[in-house]
């Protein structure tokens, strides 16, 4: 039997698509105009497109509007550029998301840089990104702040506690290592350069787990009671598993999440929640 108390991203997430139905009800009620996500995928690719219809759907059973903009893979920068710059100049359109990765004959930092920051659901804009590092008003990125908001609906403090991230990307990795040093933890981010990753990880409080590697955080490696957060998701023959060996870990653990179930429902919830603060209505 897993010690650990296991952490429902389900449930969480549902609770946060809940109020943001809530607050758009409240705005159809008004009679108010409804928000609305742009939502932009070049090419076929399967797993894209599989995102990309979960988050229209998404939207959809939160009462908020999604506008696909679905191109073909040989789509050129510019038209995709342009199309960009009239989703921005819409007033209809309030938060705006390319699907990456793109066609390799299109420049995602440009396409990214191309977004208004004002409408930047994913927060991957410079200007988002830098606004977040200075502790300023800024959209956060989806997975980091599903990270965040599951450890505060669980009570895991993490003012002062040891947190050891490993991993190190702009999506995943830094922004967490960055929102954990905001809420006063203190951070060290492994990757895959550190020497003996289990020196930091036994001293951890919180681990966030993020490098697409299957069962690399062992039970081992941890101490007890901490907390793990599995961001990895690995499909080998079909199934998925997170970056921890969950049976290992769940026997040391006091609270981890589950893949699938924890961290994954919640970047599409978070990406709703910045739609509804692109509109003015958070
Ligand atoms: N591809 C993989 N993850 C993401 C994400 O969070 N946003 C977008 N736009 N594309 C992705």
């Amino acid at each position: 039997m897993p010690k650990a108390t296991i952490i429902d991203g389900k449930a969480v997430a549902a609770k946060v698509r809940n109020e943001v139905k809530e607050r758009i009800e409240l705005l159809k009620a008004q009679n108010k105009r409804i928000p609305c996500l742009a939502v932009l995928l070049v090419g076929d690719d399967p797993a894209s497109t599989i995102y990309v219809r979960n988050k229209m759907k998404a939207c959809t059973e939160v009462g908020m509007l999604s506008l696909p903009v679905i191109l073909p893979a040989e789509t050129s920068e510019d038209a995709l550029l342009s199309k960009i710059k009239e989703l921005n100049e819409d007033p209809n359109v309030d938060g705006i998301l390319v699907q990456l990765p793109l066609p390799r004959h299109i420049d995602s930092q440009k396409v990214t840089k191309a977004i208004s920051p004002a409408k930047d659901a994913d927060a991957f804009h410079p200007i988002n990104v830098g606004l977040s590092r200075l502790g300023e008003p800024s959209f956060l990125p989806c997975t980091p702040s599903g990270v965040i908001r599951l450890l505060d609906e669980y009570g895991v403090e993490i003012s002062g506690r040891n947190c050891v991230v490993i991993g190190r990307s702009n999506i995943v990795g830094k922004p967490v290592a960055d929102m954990l040093l905001a809420r006063n933890g203190t951070v060290t981010v492994c990757h895959s350069k550190t020497q003996n990753i289990s020196e930091y990880t036994k001293n951890a409080d919180i681990i966030v787990v993020a490098v697409g590697k299957a069962k690399m955080l062992t039970g081992d490696m941890i101490k007890e009671g901490c907390t793990v957060i599995d961001v990895g998701i690995n499909r080998i023959d079909g199934k998925l598993y997170g970056d921890c060996d969950f049976i290992s870990c769940a026997e040391k653990a006091s609270f981890i999440t589950p893949v699938p179930g924890g961290v994954g429902p919640m970047t599409i919830a978070m990406l709703l929640e910045n739609t509804m603060r692109a509109y003015g209505s958070i």
